[in-house]
């Protein structure tokens, strides 16, 4: 979390460094902050609003020069305040962080004695205060960071100014990502290649430990043992675009409108549309011997993970884990000798996920990952990337990359099925026609734009909401249930429909909505079974499901949400298409910020 962004230019910097804010706000949009150096020392502007209200109090009161930084901020320490946000300046220095100074308040306690003056709250400012005094004693700029970053613990990257050295920038990295990007006569720092690619494809990515004094001309890096190290460089292909959501009133209207395109971009991509071939990269092993594979994600990337475990058992009987990254780095997970991981993320930046994957090579696994985001440090740091093709994400609520990470996995599942010999080809060639419809579904469930009517005006009402699914359908139960709490924050819980009875039940009372995902699958009638008894203590459902299940439960649906009939591999991912509008109808309705929720922020990175 929080975007910070670095320019050491041959002209003024400030209109580009406000532009790379715009572009890395996804990251953090608590405050905006921007410093730069000129003839008067550092200027300073910094709000306790959007980058767009800093944009407009630089236009108010310009800054110039050639140096500057800047920060957007996702709260980790200290509230949303003006003092709280960053840069920090301590005399003459001025610094913007991502991640945690874990041990902020021990180095506070030590330099007790020197009395300094803090005005925030943050971790972050004891950075500045710590390079400030260092080079109080010794004015070598390279030594003082060397020291500082000694002295830190946590994760972080950092971007430094120092007003008196107005030709160089020193940046910092450890776990937070950071990538250096070289223009004419000019260098960039940026928390992304998103941040940049407008200004350079040239980048160089800062490897975990790595430090660097940046100049206009050269980047001199060293690694976390402070030795001089060449990174390479690279021509980045990361799509350059300007987040604008077009004719939609919100990115994610414009997401979830884009599914039906982005799933036949990313079927294509392991699917030969002509022949049907599935086409995958080269794996560091053989499908036929793994013995296992942990999938390690977070949100809702880990709910496609759990609805890809029942594709992988079922049709490559292949064992499967599936965990939350950030427990399955902790609970020290007992591997399987010549096993793999697969690490499933949108951003590819999630610092859980890229913990776990990291915990997951130390333990001898493959390393596999399927992100969205090209170039990113999880796909760095695996053994094989698949990507899917659902083009930028900005809306916090994430959508399209879920179900275009569904049609990966269903292909990987149907193609390491027909490699373990336990898939048959025809089955394997009906399930791969029915992937090939999943885009005429999609499209013709979102055509139907008054099915949701009725059932959100209730659902804006009210205090809680349930939702159930069995088999591939319950984690589509659980993503319904975090989409609708992100962006409309009324309580809504998920929950396997076998599960209700032993407890949530509780929960119901007359008039509680019930979203049931059940398309007519062979656990249909359980959980029609689970629907009588939501219905006997009053709750209203709502039925997402194809002709056949609500032609059945037609006497006990309050409100249905008609699936195309579909295959088992495909449903789930069509019923995703209804529990994102719903979520999606019921913030608007409710007039919350739906792409920027309280609290949020699109990518992950602190623990
Ligand atoms: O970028 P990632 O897929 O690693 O992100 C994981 C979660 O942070 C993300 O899915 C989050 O839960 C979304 N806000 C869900 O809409």
């Amino acid at each position: 979390m929080c975007g910070i962004i670095g320019i050491v230019g041959s002209r003024p910097v400030a209109p580009r460094i406000l532009e790379g804010l715009e572009r890395l706000e996804y990251r953090g949009y608590d405050s905006a902050g921007m410093a730069t150096v000129s003839g008067d020392g550092i200027g300073l502007r910094r709000t306790a609003g959007r980058v767009e209200t800093l944009k407009r109090l630089v236009a108010g009161s310009p800054l110039s020069g050639q140096l500057g930084i800047g920060h957007t901020r996702w709260a980790t320490h200290g509230k949303v305040t003006l003092c709280n946000t960053h840069p920090h300046v301590v005399g003459q220095i001025a610094v913007v962080h991502n991640g945690i100074i874990e041990n902020f308040e021990e180095l506070r306690r030590t330099l007790e004695p020197r009395n300094l003056r803090y005005r925030s709250q943050t971790d972050s400012e004891i950075v500045a205060h710590l390079l400030y005094l260092e080079l109080l004693d010794d004015p070598d700029p390279e030594r003082a960071m060397r020291s500082v970053l000694e002295r830190l613990q946590g994760a972080f990257s950092l971007v430094i100014m120092n007003a008196d050295q107005p030709d160089m920038l020193m940046v910092a990295r450890r776990s937070s990502p950071l990538v250096a990007g070289f223009g004419e006569d000019e260098m960039f720092v940026g928390s992304d290649a998103r941040a940049l690619v407008h200004l350079t494809r040239r980048l160089v990515y800062l490897e975990d430990g790595d430090w660097a004094v940046v100049r206009r001309e050269s980047i001199e890096l060293h690694d976390a043992s402070h030795r001089p190290v060449e990174r390479a460089v690279r021509h980045s292909e990361v799509q350059d675009e300007k987040p604008d959501p077009g004719e939609f009133p919100h990115f994610m209207a414009k997401e979830i409108h884009e599914q039906p395109e982005a799933v036949t971009y990313t079927l294509h991509r392991y699917v030969e549309p002509a022949g049907g071939e599935l086409k995958f990269p080269e794996f560091p092993f053989d499908a036929r011997d793994v013995p296992r594979m942990s999938i390690v994600a977070a949100g809702t990337s880990y709910y496609a993970g759990m609805v890809a475990r029942y594709w992988f058992e079922r049709l490559a009987r292949l064992s499967i884990d599936v965990d939350i990254a950030s427990e399955f780095r902790y609970r020290d997970p007992v591997l399987a000798p010549g096993g793999a991981v697969l690490a499933i993320s949108q951003s590819g930046e999630s610092i859980d996920t890229l913990m776990a994957l990291r915990e997951a090579r130390a333990g001898g696994q493959h390393v596999l990952s399927l992100v969205n985001m090209a170039e990113s440090t999880i796909e760095r740091e695996s053994d094989v990337t698949l990507h899917t093709a659902a083009g930028p994400e900005y809306s916090v609520a994430s959508t399209k990359a879920f179900t275009t990470q569904l049609v990966v996995l269903a292909c990987l599942a149907v193609s390491w099925g027909l490699q373990r010999g336990t898939l048959e080809a025809a089955e394997a060639s009906v399930a791969l026609d029915a992937l090939a419809r999943v885009r005429a579904g999609l499209a013709g469930i979102l055509a139907d734009t008054g099915c949701w009517d009725e059932c959100v005006g209730q659902l804006a009402r009210a205090r809680d909401i349930i939702y159930l699914g069995r088999g591939s359908n319950y984690p589509i139960a659980l993503e319904g249930a975090l989409k609708l709490k992100e962006i409309t924050y009324i309580h809504a819980e998920g929950f396997g429909a076998g599960e209700m009875k032993h407890g949530p039940i509780a929960l119901i009372e007359p008039g509680t909505p019930v979203v049931v995902v059940a398309p007519h699958d062979k656990w249909f009638d359980k959980t029609a079974s689970n629907v009588a008894e939501a219905r006997s203590r009053g709750a209203r459902i709502a039925l997402i499901s194809d002709r056949t299940g609500i032609e059945k439960l037609a006497g006990a649906a309050t409100w249905t949400l008609p699936l195309p009939d579909s295959h088992a591999l495909t449903a789930p991912i069509l019923a995703t298409a209804h529990v994102q509008m719903l979520a999606y109808r019921t913030a608007v309705t409710l007039g919350t910020d739906v792409d920027r929720p309280k609290n949020l922020a699109k990518t992950v990175t602190v623990e």
